[in-house]
């Protein structure tokens, strides 16, 4: 037996999960300032779902799905990203049925067969969100800013922002054979993916990091020219709206992203400090896919930050900012003959929204003050002959070590005095 956590995965350790979840708190608070509302979908869906969502030529869905037959044959795949589950819940659901556009957010694991290295799972955690229902380039913007409203509350200032247009089916048809002829005099040194791609779909091979492919498309055209007056006008609209909000971008016509769906805008936010696996978040509009899921013919755009990358990113988080996870007042017992007295006083301090705790490992009191220490308590009550006898508690500031005595009825006000 194994134990080992599977290759590409980890366990999240406190206090390490403390991060995490200062992490997540912020991202769901921004989410809902901006009107989003939470969607949980299955970790699994019908592997169909992928092949026609995320596009069947794809690395995603070629070379990195989880797949499986369940015990009646079907064919079930691990999640390996969230827009397509989405899409499938709004169907399903006939959830455009209601108000537009609908705003959406997740947050949970995806799962995708690569090779693991520095920021690169094969379990991961994406925080992503959806809007189905408009076209507006405004939106485009607003989306973005979310992304970067998010990395700017966590302290995260440094980042890039890559934009690019992908066109629509139109204007890509023209670039696509703008590009095959570019690429055709060198075929031949296309790795053997990209002669696949050639053939089916020519843009992935804009994507293919092989050296001798990036050698073999060198120069190869921009999309930009391709673009047909709608697509133009759409992504002159959403940079100058970015402008006009102070986000500065940086075109990027090699960005085709790895997933098909994408039509207009994309974008990725890399942090170039993480290393290799610098993009922490990625996205892009996708008006073709829920029309091609077989739903209604409606545009979306969204996007997901790996959580992951996001936390190599955030590598000097300062104690403080994730310090509501900390205990708030340990509760030093002498003797435990006072044990069951000590659980009510525990009881009344959590009851009153106070973070508790005391030892139950049979400690000295001074051993208690240590363990108090490590567990970041900011209080400490004592518990000791004089205050059992008395009706008193002793609290002792653990930052300045002063002391002061409280009656049992001022317990409660007294500590909320201290910590608010
Ligand atoms: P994606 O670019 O494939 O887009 O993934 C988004 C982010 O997830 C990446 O920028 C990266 O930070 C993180 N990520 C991806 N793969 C891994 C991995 N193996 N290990 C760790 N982190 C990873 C999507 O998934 C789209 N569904 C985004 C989207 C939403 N587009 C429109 N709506």
């Amino acid at each position: 037996m194994q134990l080992k956590a599977p290759r590409g995965t980890y366990d999240i350790l406190p206090p390490d999960s403390q991060k995490w979840q200062y992490v997540e708190k912020i991202v769901r608070e921004t989410a809902r300032l901006f009107g989003y509302s939470e969607i949980r979908t299955p970790i699994f869906e019908y592997t169909e779902l992928f092949e026609r969502g995320v596009g069947d030529t794809t690395d995603i869905v070629t070379k990195e799905m989880y797949t499986f037959q369940d015990k009646a044959n079907r064919s079930l795949t691990l999640r390996p990203e969230g827009t397509a589950c989405c899409v499938r819940a709004l169907i399903e659901h006939s959830v455009y049925g209601g108000v537009m556009p609908i705003k959406w957010y997740y947050n949970g694991p995806m799962f995708r067969y690569d090779r693991p290295q520095t920021g690169r799972f094969r379990q991961f955690q994406q925080f992503g969100v959806e809007v189905f229902g408009s076209n507006s380039p405004y939106l485009d913007a607003e989306v973005i800013m979310l992304l970067t409203g998010i990395l700017e509350k966590l302290g995260l200032g440094d980042f890039e922002l890559h934009l690019n247009s992908v066109g629509c089916p139109i204007c890509r048809e023209i670039y696509r054979d703008k590009l095959l002829a570019h690429i055709a005099p060198a075929r031949e040194r296309l790795c053997a993916d990209c002669q696949q791609r050639y053939e089916k779909n020519p843009l992935r091979v804009i994507d293919c990091k092989v050296e001798s492919c990036r050698e073999a498309i060198a120069g190869f055209p921009n999309i930009f020219d391709s673009l047909c007056t709608d697509c133009s006008q759409h992504y002159a609209g959403v940079k100058a709206s970015l402008t006009q909000n102070g986000i500065d971008y940086i075109q990027d016509h090699n960005l085709v992203r790895g997933l098909d769906y994408y039509t207009n805008t994309a974008f990725e936010i890399h942090i170039p400090k993480i290393g290799a696996q610098s993009a922490v978040g990625g996205g892009g509009r996708y008006n073709g896919l829920v029309k091609q899921c077989g739903g209604p013919d409606m545009p979306g755009i969204g996007f997901a930050l790996g959580m992951e990358r996001l936390l190599l990113a955030l590598d000097n988080l300062t104690e403080g900012q994730h310090s509501d996870s900390y205990l708030e007042v340990f509760l030093a017992v002498q003797d435990e003959k006072w044990a069951s007295q000590a659980l009510k006083v525990l009881d009344r301090l959590r009851k009153a929204g106070i973070r508790a705790d005391r030892d139950y490992n049979g400690r000295s009191m001074k051993a208690q003050m240590k363990y108090a220490d490590k567990l970041g308590a900011c209080i400490v009550v004592l518990m000791g002959e004089n205050e059992v006898n008395g009706g008193f508690f002793t609290l002792r500031d653990m930052v300045s070590r002063e002391q002061q005595e409280v009656s049992a009825e001022d317990l409660i006000p007294r500590l909320k005095d201290i910590l608010a």
